[in-house]
């Protein structure tokens, strides 16, 4: 069982961290698998709404024109048996950087080709609000919508704040556990 774990935080050893690290501890306790991407260090470019009508080759090939460190991601995701999606709150909304990846997987998974891999697989979310704390339950929303839209199985959304973080870490790692019995549909008979 192998578990993609995307980070939309630069830190390591933040808030946003520390959620998914338990999940990563819940799921390794089962013999569980996970791999770490901090978005942020990687090369994600902006959509280029290529054509007048605003589409491109991902809705006619089901991938995007863009040569940098998008199509890597979704070959890790369409290996993976399970995918976690954790985004600090920026604006009660999901950061920067996860949005610019999502909004170019949306793209994608509109053609057969691109929805390879991606539809029906497990996809959790976690949202962390490290500030005043507001605005993780709105941020959970705009996660499930676009994680939907690519046609992901949103197993759940974790909305958690500064305040709540330390109570929550042990639910985060119950599942982590629990993600090891999520079947993909690549792994269904
Ligand atoms: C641009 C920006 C907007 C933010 N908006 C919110 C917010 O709406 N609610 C909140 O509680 N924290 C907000 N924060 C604080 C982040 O949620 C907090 O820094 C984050 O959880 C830290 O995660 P990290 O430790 O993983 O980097 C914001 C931070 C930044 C940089």
């Amino acid at each position: 069982m192998k578990t993609l774990i995307i980070l939309g935080s630069r830190n390591p050893k933040g808030q946003t961290a520390r959620a998914a690290r338990a999940v990563f501890e819940g799921l390794a306790s089962e013999g569980g698998k996970g791999e770490k991407v901090f978005l942020p260090q990687k090369k994600i470019e902006l959509c280029r709404q290529c054509d007048i009508n605003g589409w491109g080759i991902c809705r006619t090939e089901g991938r995007c024109v863009i040569e940098d460190d998008f199509s890597l991601l979704v070959g890790k995701i369409r290996k993976a048996d399970t995918v976690v999606f954790a985004t600090p709150v920026y604006f009660s909304d999901l950061s920067e950087s996860l949005c610019a990846f999502l909004d170019r997987l949306r793209r994608i998974t509109r053609h057969e080709s691109g929805k390879r891999g991606i539809s029906d697989k497990p996809a959790l979310g976690i949202c962390v609000a490290g500030g005043g704390g507001r605005g993780a339950p709105a941020c959970a929303v705009s996660l499930e919508k676009v994680l939907n839209i690519c046609g992901f199985n949103v197993v759940d959304v974790i909305p958690i704040s500064r305040q709540n973080l330390d109570v929550k870490l042990s639910a985060l790692e119950a599942i982590g556990k629990w993600l090891t019995t999520c079947e993909s549909p690549e792994s269904k008979p």
